[in-house]
Formats: C-alpha cells, structure tokens, sequence
C-alpha cells in the first residue's frame, strides 16, 4: 500500500466577532418567566450576603419598572463591569460554597427575558456605579459598548439604594404587557397576576432562607414581608421524616431524607392547599432538589416512579452541591437538573422502598377498614383477583328492617340494595378520587337515621354477647361511626340509660 506523505492544515484566521444585536437578541429567549427570572436575581443577591432584598414593582406607572435592591457587598465599578459582561465568569471554575451562581449569565440572561433596559446600581464604600443596557441602543449601533451614567441620582430606582448594596432595575418591559400596550389598566391587571404567581415561586424557592426566628434573608414584595412555603411541611407535627441518606460522591455529598406529609385531616385547609400549590397534591409528589439550600426542582419523580395517589403524601428532599453542576446538567435559570447515573441507581432503591412502603400502608389500611369492622355497611369481597363492595345484607339495620317485611316485600327491599352495590359508580368514583380525593365525601346522615342505625347496632352486638362496657369500643371501629362519633356517643349513651331504666 503507497503511503501518503503528511500535510499540515492550511488555516486563515478572520475576525468573526458575534454580532451583538443578534447575540443580546438570542439572550432573551432562554425559557425564562418572570419567577425564574427574579429568582436568578435573587440568587445574586444572596450570593452577595444579602440579609434583606426588597422587589419593587410599579405596574400602575405611565413606564412599568420592575426594582430588586439588596444590601448585599455591593460592587466597585471595575466589578460592575465585569459583571455586566455576558459570560462574566467561566462555568467550569470552582465557586465558593453557598455561591448560587455558575455561568456569568443570569444578571443579564434573566433581566433581557423580561425587559429591554437593565441598568444595575450598586454602591461599596461609599461610591455608588451605575451601568446600562439598552438593547434599542445596541440595535442602533450593533457593538458591545457598555453604558456607564456618572449622575447616577437620577436614575429610576436610585432612591433603594442602601449605604452598601446593589439595585436592578428592569425598564421597557415589553414581555411583560400581556399585549396590552395601549391599555394602561388591563396591562396593571395582567402584570399583578403574574406577580402573585411568582410570589408563590418565590416564597417556595427560597424558603430555607426565609425560615425560622432569625431568617438569613428577608424577602419584600412592595414593601410586604413573604413567608415561606416549606414543601417538606417539616415543622408539621404529623409530618414524617426519615433519617437521612448521605451518599458521598468524589464531587461532593448528596444527602436524600424521605418525608411523608401529614394526611390532609391532620392539616388546616390552608396549609392543604399551600403545599399542594395551584397543581394539586397529586402532581406536587416527588423530588424535592435543593442546590445549596435553593430550590431547583420541585415535584416529580423525574422518571423513577409514577405519581399516583397512593403516594401523594410522599415528598423526598435531596440536597446537592455547587460542586456537582456538571453531572447535574444544571442549566443557566437553575429550573432544570438531570439526575447524574450513580445518583439515579441509588435514589431509585430509595424511591422504590419509600414509595412501596407508602402503598402498602394505604393498602392494608383500607382492607383493614372495611374487614375488621364488625357489621360493616359494605362488605368488602375479593374474588378471581378483583375486589367488589356490597351492601351488607347481614348489617343488623337491613336485617331488622327486612324482617318487619311481608315476605313479598322482603325481596323486593333485598334486591333494591344489591342494585345500589352493582350500580356503585365505579369509574366516576375513580375519576374523581384521582388528584381530588380529599373532596369526595360520604352524604350527610339524618339525626334520626343515626339514631336508628346506632341503636339496632348496640342491640344486635348486645344479643351476639356484647357487653355495655365495650359498646363504644365496638361502634367507633365502624367507619361510618367514627366520624360521626361526637353525635353517635351521645345517642348510644341515651340508648343504655332508658335499657337500664
Ligand atoms: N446583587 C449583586 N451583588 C453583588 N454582586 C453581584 C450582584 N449581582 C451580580 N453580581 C456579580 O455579577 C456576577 C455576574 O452575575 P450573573 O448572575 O450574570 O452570573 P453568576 O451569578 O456568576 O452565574 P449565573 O449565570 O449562574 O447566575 C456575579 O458573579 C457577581 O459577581
Ligand atoms: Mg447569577
């Protein structure tokens, strides 16, 4: 075979500098919303040692602006430009511990996906810089020529500064008027529920910092103090909480701690409903993924199991690093991660463990309901792998009612309850139960009607042996009694004192 003599490359270099409108223009459309992107601007501010970050957003005004001031370590001017450059920092170097940023972008990622004017103020030692961009301006002139305003008092937010700190401002909101750019009212109206929308997001992201008697971050919307929403209800008395899982990894530790949430009877509607969030209980399972105690993920199982409302109520915090970015694929809003493979095995044990033990609780509760009862209302049959319920024709109140009966209407009356056993409304049932179980509940029962069922209970459990003394015992192990229990002891009470009389 000839061999062929080695050539090098003949290589040109020409200057291909990125257009900067094109590129600022491209900034804009990473996928932020507005929450994302306050969030990422908070991250700053928090990275910068904030212990108060104040949003201000005037959407009644002629120009809706949006502020976020913080007195965190501000910065010198040389650092404020540093800052305003895109990619300011490389993503691959090490940051400090708790820094919650990674890609020198977010400041001006976030800002442009919500606005086309950012100007940042910031003050240390006493001097205060101020920088601007304005994408008309680059789109006018096409170069990377950042703004800096050397009469800063007169800019629009200035006013927020602290003695040390950093303010941005977002002005020329265009993302942000829901189209109505005529219409001054419905632009305020539209603005404000996207606010309170992000409020949620806002107080649920950040809610390790926004935590306990001496809160490392105090967070204002308009002047109004946010509280927390802890997903994991940790502080709730009936919330479960395993031990912690720690998996150490060359790049750092993940540590996993499963949580089960109190039932909803346990919990204020409220707090219900606060947790649950716009979604539902049912969609909000799942993984919890703090990075450096910011939420990044909430809810999901991201492909480890499937939300089903047997396991609604379990919630798994994991918390990782800023060492681990890479093999989390954490992206540039700090909204996305993929689990990395060696976390993925093991979370998946935990998963299945937590997740079945969760079901089989569930499980073996309502069997137990219904088979441990003695004369339930439904009978509870299970025959060639599938389950049906029946009316109990047994229950001493159907027996007893059955037996005043003419013979010929006894199996008129019969029949009657084995038709509303058959027609039990199986797949509705169903449709409702799944997301909005919590809703579904048994009809209201008549005083009389309780009254009659308690007593030919209380007389059939005495002639089968019962003594008075267990009475009470034997009733609240009915379902149906147990939560009317406070009416039912009453009755059962008059019931023994007129035996005894
Ligand atoms: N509020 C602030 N106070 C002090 N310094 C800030 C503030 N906001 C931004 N900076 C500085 O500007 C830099 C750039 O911020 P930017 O959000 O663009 O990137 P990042 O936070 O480094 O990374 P990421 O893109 O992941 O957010 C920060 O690293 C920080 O040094
Ligand atoms: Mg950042």
């Amino acid at each position: 075979m000839k061999c062929e003599p080695y050539r090098e490359l003949a290589t040109r270099e020409v200057d291909a500098t990125p257009y900067a409108t094109s590129l600022i223009e491209g900034h804009r459309d990473f996928g932020y919303s507005l929450e994302t992107a306050l969030s990422d601007i908070i991250d700053n501010s928090i990275t910068a040692g904030a212990q108060s970050v104040a949003l201000i957003a005037d959407t009644a005004a002629d120009e809706a602006w949006i502020a976020i001031a913080d007195d965190g370590s501000g910065m010198t001017e040389a650092e404020l430009i540093d800052a305003m450059r895109l990619g300011s920092k490389n993503p691959t170097h090490k940051r400090a511990a708790k820094d919650l940023g990674r890609f020198g972008l977010g400041l001006k990622s976030a800002s442009f996906s919500q606005c086309r004017c950012l100007t940042v103020l910031t003050r240390r030692n006493g001097k205060t810089s101020c920088a601007r961009w304005d994408l008309d301006r680059i789109a006018q002139r096409n170069e990377w020529s950042l703004e800096l305003i050397d009469n800063p008092e007169l800019v629009k937010g200035h006013h927020l500064l602290p003695e040390t700190g950093t303010v941005v401002v977002w002005e020329k909101l265009d993302r942000l008027s829901g189209g109505y750019t005529h219409d001054r009212g419905k632009r305020a109206e539209y603005m404000n529920s996207e606010f309170s929308r992000a409020e949620r997001h806002l107080r649920l992201v950040f809610h390790r910092f926004l935590e306990g008697t001496k809160p490392r971050v105090k967070l204002l919307l308009n002047g109004r103090r946010l509280k927390p929403i802890d997903p994991m209800a940790s502080s709730h008395a009936a919330t479960q909480k395993d031990p912690e899982e720690i998996l150490r990894l060359r790049q750092g530790d993940v540590v996993i701690r499963c949580h089960t949430l109190p039932h909803h009877k346990r919990m204020s509607q409220e707090e219900w409903d606060e947790i649950g969030g716009p979604e539902g209980h049912l969609k909000s399972q799942g993984l919890y993924v703090y990075r450096e105690d910011r939420l990044i993920i909430a809810g999901g199982w991201l492909g480890l199991a499937r939300q089903t409302e047997l396991t609604k109520l379990c919630r798994i915090a994991v918390d990782i690093p800023n060492t681990m970015d890479a093999e989390w694929r954490i992206d540039v809003k700090k909204a996305s991660a993929q689990l990395p493979p060696v976390v993925r095995e093991r979370l998946k044990r935990v998963v299945e463990r937590f997740v079945g033990t969760s079901k089989r609780t569930y499980r073996s509760r309502g069997q137990r309901l219904v088979d441990e009862t003695r004369f339930p209302i439904w009978n509870r049959v299970q025959k060639d792998g599938q389950i049906v319920f029946r009316p109990n024709l047994e229950h001493p109140i159907f027996r007893s009612y059955a037996e005043q009966l003419p013979e010929g209407l006894r199996e008129g009356f019969e029949r009657c309850l084995r038709i509303v056993g058959a027609g039990l409304p199986i797949e509705t049932l169903h449709a409702e139960l799944v997301g909005n179980a919590e809703a579904v509940t048994a009809d209201e029962t008549s005083e009389h009607d309780l009254k009659v069922l308690v007593c030919s209970l209380a007389t059939t459990l005495m002639e089968n042996g019962v003594a008075a003394e267990a009475l009470p015992d034997t009733l609240q192990s009915n379902p149906f009694l147990r939560v009317r229990w406070e009416a039912a002891a009453q009755i059962l009470d008059d019931f023994l004192r007129t035996r005894v009389s």
